[in-house]
């Protein structure tokens, strides 16, 4: 098996064998496997080009490039030329000259597109408005680990804000590998028809279902997992209030893990808002996975690094 993306922008441009490539050579560095791995990107340079605040994102991977023998850089936006008028697509030609593959966190998905589109190295999505694919990546490489591999005919209930970016990945990478999503989320903040579309093209070839429903508890049914995101992302402080008050119903509680299977788990990209989005009680259980789930971004993303911009050796 071959990996063949070049960039990540998006969860979608992966094929079900890349992600089960990745998810193997996740586990495979998990446990210290592959020989030599120290060294597999000596010489090689990763940056990090982030608009937005970031601790998992950030961290894990410039831990991966270290562990891997790499070298990272972190490159907030305000101190480039960028935040003085610089193009995107010239920031991207002059970062190619210099180093091996670029992280970008930036507030809108059509940034990244133009930054990809000029740039001469590999690409990977850190997080836009629209996507967080290493996220989704890392959440179901976390499943695959736990249920030994077998995540045929599973499901997770996303209960929380519809048009969430991690949610979107999450439609993507799931439905790629026979996962079904049940969103429970209040009409004003559904997933895009675009997206569900998307989602169900993927669904209809790996025989998973993916279902949108206005309760919480209804999304939560006989699910093996039960997921939420916060309900107000980076770039939507002003609409706090409105987001709060329509989404207060959609809390992931007691009551809704009770909905779920007996031995569900709750998931969480992180950072989580106890009482809001998720309740104390379950976020803080021994069904919370949530540590874990943050711990494999670095394992999924050394992958992802070896796989984008190793020798292919
Ligand atoms: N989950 C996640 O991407 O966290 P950070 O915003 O801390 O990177
Ligand atoms: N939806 C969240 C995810 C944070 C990792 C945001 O975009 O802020």
């Amino acid at each position: 098996m071959r990996f063949r993306a070049r960039n990540l922008l998006t969860a979608n441009e992966l094929s079900r064998d890349d992600i089960i490539l990745l998810f193997r050579m996740a586990r495979e560095l998990k446990s210290g496997a592959i020989a030599g791995a120290d060294r597999a990107l000596r010489g090689k340079t990763l940056a990090l080009l982030f608009e937005k605040p970031s601790t998992r994102t950030r961290v894990s991977f410039e831990v991966a490039m270290a562990q891997l023998g790499g070298h990272s850089l972190f490159l907030g936006a305000q101190d480039l030329q960028l935040s003085r008028g610089e193009t995107i697509g010239d920031t991207a030609r002059v970062l190619s000259r210099y180093v091996d593959g670029v992280v970008l966190r930036l507030y809108e998905q059509k940034t990244l597109e133009a930054f990809a589109s000029a740039a001469g190295v590999p690409v990977i999505n850190g997080l836009t408005d629209k996507h967080h694919p290493c996220q989704a990546l890392a959440d179901l490489y976390t499943l695959w680990e736990r249920w030994d591999g077998k995540l045929d005919g599973r499901k997770i209930g996303f209960v929380g804000d519809g048009g969430d970016n991690v949610l979107v990945s999450l439609l993507h990478v799931c439905s790629k590998l026979g996962v079904g999503v049940s969103v429970g989320c209040p009409k004003e903040y559904s997933p895009s028809r675009q997206v569900l579309a998307e989602a169900r093209a993927n669904a209809d070839k790996s025989k998973a279902k993916i279902d949108v429903f206005s309760s919480p508890v209804e999304a939560a049914q006989g699910a093996d997992a039960v997921y939420t995101d916060v309900w107000v992302s980076m770039g939507q402080e002003s609409e706090r209030e409105e987001r709060l008050k329509t989404l207060s119903a959609f809390q992931v509680n007691e009551q809704v893990m009770g909905a779920a299977k007996g031995e569900a788990v709750f998931m969480h990209c992180l950072p989580a808002h106890r009482g809001q989005e998720v309740a104390a009680g379950v976020i803080d259980s021994n069904r919370s996975i949530v540590w874990e789930q943050a711990e494999n971004r670095m394992h999924l993303q050394k992958a992802l690094l070896m796989l984008m911009l190793g020798n292919g050796d």
